[in-house]
């Protein structure tokens, strides 16, 4: 029995969808990357914005055709669309298991279950902000540990989840209601799965939280954060590299982690901290709970702290009653943040939050595609100056595989296939090499820029 699993959405997916993979392997069934090929079919779903929601519907338009003549082809909707619309989604004909995010450890008796009785069955979460029980916790903690590190998309990277869900309840935002309630995981258990993935090979860990530098554990009288983990992952023999995301603005525990980044030679010098936008009135609105002023100086205090470091942010354009004077602010903060990049996305009422039952989505589409592009304009003009600092140095980065759309202008005359990286700072570098590399560190000299993508030649004779 093949599977063939697709995945939307954020880094929490991709490695649910890893976990899932193994656990179904370890099961007996073979994976395959095409549709054609497969006895089931799992869309591991988005519904951060109606555009992802609308992507997964359209892919059950396809796979409904293909059911028509292939009736015993089993389809599940499974991540955060499937807690948020739950029996709702077996309106589409197609759907045979429906299962959230907290119940990927069922995921294989779903599937079993689903090709022996020839029925649909549903795994969903009934009171989904309600702190799970133990039983269910040590569930999803064990099925986190299980499954081995060759099942990533990544050679030698591995994401560890050290919290789950989120309490922060951003106005617009869809995830405190299909992932649940904030927990974090106990160090001990995060630090042991480190140790396993160091010893499969793994060279960086990125610890994954919807507000990572949030994470908190008290066990007797000390309570780890953040900075702890980092200090625990960095004694790990193997693991080379650190990064976490993503950080929300907060003065809580910052000083302790910045220093923590600043002392630990292994820890990347990257911290993604999403502003979402630069007017005190929106950020008001959104329930963000800082204003654009102590956004900037959190900035800043970073820069201080640990010199060179990069620098990235989220942004929401035309959130109700945005005026041009509020993204004006918007555009001042991104061009005093200078980011190395940014995520800009266009507001979405998602149904459910606060947002969309208290506020109507007054800023038409075309004003919200035109503030999206001058902020992506604005950031261009400084990624391009922030890149450009980096031509003819030589750099460090982890090897990714190769490269998924061929660029061009590596200016090399070679057959080697392209490949892609990332520094410790989080700039992708396309160059040319063996595709033995990824996973591997090598050293690249900078030969070309352009604002969010570097090109260069290896300039060591393989991996470091
Ligand atoms: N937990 C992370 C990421 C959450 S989702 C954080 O708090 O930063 C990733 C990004 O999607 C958010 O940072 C935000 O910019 C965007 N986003 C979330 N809900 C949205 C919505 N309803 N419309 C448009 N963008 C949204
Ligand atoms: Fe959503 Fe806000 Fe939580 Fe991020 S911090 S996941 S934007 S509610
Ligand atoms: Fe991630 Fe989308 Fe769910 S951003 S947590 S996959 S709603």
């Amino acid at each position: 029995m093949n599977v063939f699993i697709q995945t939307y959405g954020c880094q929490m997916n991709k490695l649910d969808s890893a976990l899932i993979t193994a656990a179904l392997q370890q099961a007996g069934f073979g994976l395959t990357d095409s549709v054609k090929q497969a006895d089931v079919v799992l869309l591991n779903t988005c519904s951060v914005r109606e555009h992802a929601e609308q992507r997964v519907l359209s892919h059950l338009g396809h796979l409904k055709h293909i059911k028509q003549t292939r009736t015993e082809l089993v389809v599940g909707v499974i991540g955060c669309m499937a807690q948020r619309l739950g029996a709702e989604l077996f309106e589409h004909e197609v759907v045979d298991i429906v299962c959230g995010p907290a119940q990927i450890p069922l995921i294989v008796g779903l599937v079993e279950k689903t090709l022996t009785n020839k029925q649909k069955v549903i795994s969903v979460t009934e009171k989904i902000r309600e702190k799970k029980k133990d039983a269910q916790s040590r569930a999803l903690d064990d099925f986190e540990c299980d499954y081995d590190s060759d099942k990533r998309q990544l050679p030698g990277q591995a994401y560890v989840r050290v919290m789950r869900g989120c309490d922060n309840f951003c106005t617009y935002c869809v995830v405190p209601f299909v992932r649940g309630p904030e927990v974090s995981r106990p160090p001990g258990a995060i630090t042991e799965q480190i140790k396993k993935l160091a010893g499969e090979g793994v060279k960086q860990v990125t610890f994954l939280g919807q507000r990572v530098n949030a994470y908190e554990y008290k066990a007797g009288d000390k309570t780890y954060c953040l900075a702890d983990l980092l200090y625990l992952a960095s004694d790990v023999d193997g693991i080379e590299w650190i990064r976490f995301v993503t950080s929300y603005p907060s003065q809580k525990f910052y000083d302790e982690i910045l220093k923590a980044m600043a002392g630990l030679p292994m820890v990347c010098s990257y911290l993604h901290m999403p502003a979402q936008s630069g007017s005190d009135k929106i950020l008001k609105k959104m329930n963000r709970h800082y204003t654009c002023a102590e956004y900037l100086e959190l900035l800043e205090k970073a820069k201080e702290i640990v010199p060179g470091i990069a620098l990235s942010g989220d942004f929401i354009v035309g959130f109700p009653n945005e005026t041009e004077d509020d993204f004006q602010a918007t555009l001042e903060l991104v061009k005093r943040a200078k980011y190395k990049n940014c995520f800009i996305f266009k507001y979405s009422p998602r149904p459910g939050t606060i947002a969309d039952k208290r506020l109507a989505d007054t800023v038409p589409l075309n004003i919200k595609k035109e503030r999206n592009y001058q902020l992506l304009s604005v950031q261009e003009k400084i990624s391009g100056e922030l890149s450009g600092d980096l031509l003819g140095r030589e750099v460090k980065i982890l090897v990714e595989g190769l490269s998924k759309k061929p660029n061009e202008g590596s200016g090399q005359n070679t057959n080697a296939p392209q490949l892609t990286g990332r520094t410790a700072d989080d700039w992708i570098v396309v160059f040319n090499g063996p595709e033995s590399l990824a996973g591997r560190f090598v050293k690249v000299k900078i030969t070309k820029t352009s604002p969010f993508t570097l090109f260069g030649e290896l300039t060591t004779n393989g991996a470091l």
